[in-house]
């Protein structure tokens, strides 16, 4: 399955990440590289180069002995905008940069018959986002479409299976219906479509099986969905030389332990053991107000705890995590040894004492392919399309210092709000969604008397990529609901908010 793979080259665009999902999208296995100098190729299983475009001039980037060799290996490229405008130059044709970036919609016109425009209309709307263009070609190259007023869009060599494209066919605003990529992928490089859910389980866990042998591996479970697909598809493999260690670090959601259980429930040979370290967690929170410190700490506790219970686990050789792609490729370009740094990060910073090996299963997939390898697993949609979890959980969402009874009543708050989140089918639409503890006293009438309680703020975010996110605006009359079913239930509650800030400039999470 991955002995034949597109190689996308990163050259800093905002989309390469879109790019890989659109290939895998086709069932065609995908791999990004990052630009650099002096870049070791190993072109051996590509069977298609995208070049993707980025932000840089071709006047102050241009790396012709790089391009040299991957046009040379006569493997067909599909070059995405600064990718087009290199090649372009490679070949001496004209390349020019204006003064003002082209930004926004644009009609297409095919003005040649080509194998990347099979299917396609003849004139379509396609996303432009660039500086340079290619003004002039030469004899190597033949124009096959043009926008605006004859701009050079789309380009294909003479005798090659190379196309330029000044536009961007990964995004939704181009109305190609994904023929551009597909034909590439499957008319043009005749990638066989073998990156399917069921190949990937079964060659994951062949790959296991030969790698970890008899040994045994130690993971540490969370109840987010990347862990538990890791666990599942490191138990299919070597069944109960998996152990999971489930650390309650008392800062967890309402139930968190019962719905791990309750996912597993299938998984009869699963070895999970069940730490409960909440007062140790909680007696060095004690006191500590600073939210990078009670970070910090959660991150130490986890370490020192999971550490503790690993040693007493013989033969352990392996630590399981799920890395998922797009950890190594967002940490890949800030240094070499991201991967291993970020793996690490992951669990918060893993002891090197336990001397051990990593198997991280899912670090080829997407966080959708890692959804829909739980799912035919058999793990159960309520986990796996979870909302994220911070690692340092509720202590980022009680403001100030984190006790044993805030954490509990922002428990009781939170199930309140996700329970109705779910009930009202808005749960899975929505990309995140919790309650937030205010340490704050505030009045309010009960009954016949008056109580001084304190303040739950609800939080609730729609986002891509969590880098950015708006609240959700939700019916007045669900948030009215919620607020008078929280301060019913919870007597130590006094008000209900909603936050509406958008991040920037607020962040998701309050602390
Ligand atoms: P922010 O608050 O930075 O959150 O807008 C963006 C996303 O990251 C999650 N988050 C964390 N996850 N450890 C984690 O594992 C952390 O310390 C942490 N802080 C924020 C947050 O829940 C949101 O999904």
């Amino acid at each position: 399955m991955k002995n034949e793979k597109v190689l996308i080259v990163d050259f800093g665009s905002q989309y390469t990440q879109l790019i890989a999902r659109r290939v895998r999208e086709n069932k065609v296995y995908s791999e990004i590289i990052t630009y650099s100098k002096n870049l070791n190729l190993d072109l051996t299983t590509v069977k298609g180069i995208i070049l993707s475009g980025g932000p840089s001039s071709v006047k102050d980037t241009f790396d012709k002995k790089f391009l040299n060799v991957l046009i040379n290996s006569n493997i067909p490229m599909l070059c995405i905008c600064y990718g087009m405008q290199a090649v372009a130059k490679f070949y001496q044709s004209s390349v020019k940069s204006k003064k003002i970036r082209e930004y926004g919609k644009a009609d297409l016109r095919i003005l040649k018959e080509s194998n990347i425009f099979k299917g396609c209309d003849n004139n379509f709307q396609v996303w432009m986002s660039h500086g340079d263009s290619v003004i002039d070609v030469n004899s190597h190259f033949d124009i096959i479409a043009s926008s605006g007023n004859n701009n050079i869009s789309a380009i294909k060599h003479k005798t090659k299976e190379l196309y330029g494209l000044q536009f961007h066919p990964e995004v939704t605003h181009t109305k190609d219906k994904g023929k551009i990529i597909k034909n590439f992928l499957i008319n043009i490089c005749k990638f066989r479509k073998t990156w399917n859910s069921k190949n990937i389980i079964s060659d994951t866990i062949s790959e296991i099986k030969s790698q970890i042998g008899k040994d045994r591996v130690i993971l540490g479970l969370s109840g987010g969905v990347d862990s538990s697909v890791a666990a599942a598809l490191i138990n299919k493999a070597i069944g109960k030389n998996l152990i999971c260690i489930f650390i309650n670090n008392g800062l967890l959601r309402q139930n968190e332990e019962n719905e791990v259980k309750q996912a597993f429930k299938k998984f009869k040979n699963l070895n999970i053991k069940y730490i409960n370290a909440e007062s140790l967690f909680l007696s060095r929170l004690k006191g500590v107000t600073n939210p990078e410190e009670k970070r910090k700490i959660v991150g130490k506790t986890f370490v020192d705890v999971f550490q503790k219970e690993a040693k007493k686990i013989k033969n352990a050789k392996w630590l399981g995590q799920g890395t998922i792609y797009p950890d190594i490729i967002e940490s890949a370009g800030t240094s070499a040894n991201a991967h291993l740094i970020k793996s690490h990060h992951n669990v918060g910073g893993l002891p090197k004492s336990l001397k051990l090996k990593l198997i991280e299963p899912l670090k080829s997939l997407f966080k959708d392919e890692v959804r829909i390898i739980g799912n035919e697993l058999g793990l159960n949609k309520s986990l796996i399309m979870r909302h994220p979890f911070p690692g340092p959980g509720l202590s980022v969402r009680i403001m100030g210092e984190v006790k044993k009874q805030y954490a509990d009543i922002l428990r009781k708050a939170d199930q309140i709000f996700i329970n109705r989140l779910k009930e009202s089918n808005q749960y899975y639409k929505i990309s995140q969604a919790f309650a937030v503890f205010l340490p704050i006293k505030t009045v309010g009438v009960t009954g016949d008397g008056r109580s001084y309680e304190y303040v739950i703020s609800l939080r609730a975010v729609e986002t891509l990529d969590f880098m950015t996110a708006n609240p959700v605006h939700f019916d007045n009359d669900f948030l009215s609901l919620i607020s008078t079913e929280i301060i019913n239930a919870i007597p130590e509650v006094a008000r209900v908010c909603y936050d509406i800030s958008s991040k920037p400039p607020a962040t998701i999470e309050w602390e």
